[in-house]
């Protein structure tokens, strides 16, 4: 594997930023505090993390902390719990049974709160349905929803029963609903009729009609299916059910559902990220590590106090939902703001205007989105009476410092510190990150490990780089939310994470550490490319282009973009004796839309009649990411065999 710098510019960046005193001086974590966090944690991180579960409600005491055997890892072992008793049932005996859990804003302005006591109803509700449809401990249900209420509701219904939750984004197509209801074998599937985007409906019931025809996902025996925009969809008899109906038909004694406690070990979910094959991997996630390290770094990390109202804007469908829309911030009795639909209707100032409306003190979103309303221009923020701010996150990929500047600026009055935050669906909670009234920030890094995280940057031979140099961004030390495993295929997450460097934790990102002891995140280094904050797997998509029948060979590469990051080029040849036809692109990124979902379509797709290939007949993606980049080659060429190709490609890049 081969490291690459294409994010040089951080490392000139010398501006940095105290914590504001006023922030500080009321922060949870101040300077003082913190050193003595991280003086706890270097003594004994899994004493220092055993205290942070203590803040959970656990059934039964664990024995151990930690029982480690690479890459096996066992968090707070023998212990029990149900998380959904941290997240809901212990509120209930405080003064937070009143208060909001959730605010909610669909995208037509309806605004619906649901307090803790009435969120507590609904989960136990719906476990009962879930029950009564035939899910046990451990069974898997596949959750395919729109950005409501009902969508924490039904993760929090699976984990009341202890059975294994495995969202699927709603943007997904019906290929990888099928795909990944397989792999898990789910019974069970949780969907909604339709959710609102950009003022049409996305008929998620749909997609889940078409994944389920001809008996294509045998597993499954129920959808269980949310009325939310009232659109006519097809219901199966003995299969379809209403969720509304299945609630309103329960017995009075199914109205409580006590939670069933499970070992902290047990999986809590599953989730799907796009890895270096086609083939995503069902990351899997358990119970007792995983809220401890969410909890805890939704408390540190966001100074969450008791009358915020914390937004992040993330899908429930990713990482980010999971651990910082619902568990963490749940667990600390947090107001979670949630919003249903896209970000710019429909108007640009719609998100400047739900702060205003909801007051809302702490964001939590992508760099992308932050370099879209920047490049809208500072009117449609300043439009609104933002004061209600006061601490500011990103997280998903890097940030350039300018949009860091511009958020702290503009969106944060320069009052609001700004949090950029490091992790992955494989970590499960953020691991490199600042404690905010704590902790100096630089625009453009995601500062150092939090307390109990040991993480360094090393060569190709697990050599730590110091200052000097970059590369390799691994952990050193196992954490609680780490990932248990990749669902039925343990070769490969050992052979994914674990193999590269023995004994160190291998994230697939380039990184260097400056002088401060900061870290500076480069970018992935493997075959994963980052589009707006979501993973997608070069491989996926180029499966998905050769499943075309007119298509014969595709490579995908990434190119730097202004706005999301990373743009995805396709190389793509065609079958012999093909007359090139005009609509064929339209055509292509339909079968991408198709095959994995409209979010992952390629930017530009390249027509070529070959690709450029080394004398073993591996593909040169250096070459056409250079091409794609800079529209010419300079590298080395030596070991090409067809020239011919990237001749006329760079012609054509040059007309
Ligand atoms: O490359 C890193 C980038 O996103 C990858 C993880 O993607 P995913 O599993 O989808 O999780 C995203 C949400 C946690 C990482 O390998 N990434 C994530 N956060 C940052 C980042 N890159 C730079 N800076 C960040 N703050």
């Amino acid at each position: 594997m081969r490291l690459e710098h294409h994010l040089d510019i951080h490392l000139n960046e010398t501006r940095q930023f105290l914590p504001p005193v006023e922030f500080s001086s009321t922060a949870k974590i101040d300077a003082e505090s913190y050193a003595q966090l991280q003086k706890e944690a270097q003594e004994n991180p899994v004493a220092f993390w055993e205290k942070a579960a203590r803040n959970l409600v656990w059934k039964k005491p664990w024995k151990t902390g930690l029982i480690w055997n690479a890459p096996k890892a066992q968090w707070f072992a023998e212990g029990k719990l149900n998380v959904t008793e941290s997240c809901l049932d212990r509120h209930l005996a405080t003064d937070r049974r009143h208060k909001n859990a959730i605010v909610w804003e669909g995208e037509d302005g309806e605004i619906q709160k649901i307090t803790y006591e009435e969120l507590h109803r609904q989960v136990c509700q719906l476990a009962s349905v879930l029950v009564n449809k035939g899910i046990r401990v451990g069974d898997t249900v596949a959750i395919y929803m729109p950005l409501v209420p009902e969508a924490v509701v039904a993760m929090l219904a699976c984990a009341r029963v202890g059975a294994i939750h495995s969202v699927i984004f709603g943007g997904f197509s019906a290929e990888s609903i099928k795909d990944r209801v397989n792999d898990a074998g789910c019974s069970l599937i949780i969907t909604a009729d339709g959710g609102y985007r950009k003022g049409q409906i996305v008929s998620l019931k749909k997609n889940i009609d078409k994944a389920l025809q001809e008996q294509a996902c045998p597993t499954v025996h129920t959808v269980l299916v949310y009325r939310r925009t009232n659109s006519d969809v097809e219901m199966t008899p003995g299969r379809d059910v209403w969720w509304q109906e299945a609630v309103q038909n329960l017995e009075k004694q199914d109205l409580l559902f006590d939670a069933v406690s499970v070992d902290s070990e047990h999986p809590l979910f599953i989730l799907y990220t796009s890895g270096t094959t086609g083939k995503p991997k069902g990351i899997v996630h358990t119970s007792g590590g995983y809220l401890t390290q969410v909890a805890a770094t939704t408390s540190w990390v966001f100074d969450l106090k008791e009358d915020d109202i914390y937004w992040c804007t993330a899908d429930v469908g990713w990482i980010t939902g999971h651990s910082y829309v619902v568990y963490g911030p749940l667990a600390c009795g947090a107001t979670v703001f949630l919003y249903e639909g896209a970000p710019l209707h429909p108007a640009p100032d719609r998100f400047w205007e739900m702060i205003e409306k909801h007051k809302i003190s702490i964001l939590y979103t992508a760099p992308t989105a932050i370099r879209t309303f920047m490049r809208l221009g500072d009117a449609h923020v300043k439009k609104h009476d933002l004061s209600s701010l006061r601490l500011l996150g990103t997280v998903g990929e890097p940030i350039n410092p300018e949009a860091w500047m511009w958020y702290r600026e503009i969106v944060g009055g320069s009052r609001c510190p700004i949090v950029d935050t490091w992790w992955q669906t494989e970590t499960g909670a953020m691991m490199i990150a600042p404690v905010p009234g704590a902790v100096i920030t630089k625009p453009g890094s995601a500062t150092r490990p939090l307390p109990g995280i040991q993480m360094d940057v090393v060569d190709g031979n697990g050599q730590s780089c110091g200052t000097k140099m970059g590369g390799y961004l691994v952990a050193r030390h196992p954490w609680p939310s780490m990932a248990r495993g990749i669902w039925k295929d343990e070769d490969r997450f050992q052979e994914t994470y674990w193999s590269q460097m023995p004994g160190l934790y291998f994230a697939g990102d380039g990184a260097r550490i400056d002088e401060d002891g900061n870290f500076w995140i480069m970018g992935r280094i493997d075959d994963v490319v980052n589009i707006s904050g979501h993973r997608i797997g070069t491989m996926e998509v180029e499966s998905a282009l050769v499943s075309h029948p007119l298509v014969a060979e595709a490579a995908v590469v990434a190119r730097p973009d202004e706005i999301t990051g990373q743009a995805i080029v396709a190389f793509v040849t065609l079958k012999e004796n093909i007359a090139f036809d005009g609509n064929l692109e339209k055509k292509l990124m339909q079968t991408v839309t198709q095959q994995i979902g409209s979010f992952a379509k390629p930017a530009a797709i390249r027509f070529t009649d070959s690709l450029p290939k080394t004398r073993s007949g591996k593909i040169m993606r250096r070459l056409l990411r250079e091409l794609a980049t800079k529209g010419k080659i300079t590298g080395d060429t030596t070991t090409l065999e067809d020239f011919s190709a990237l001749v006329a490609l760079q012609q054509e890049e040059a007309l």
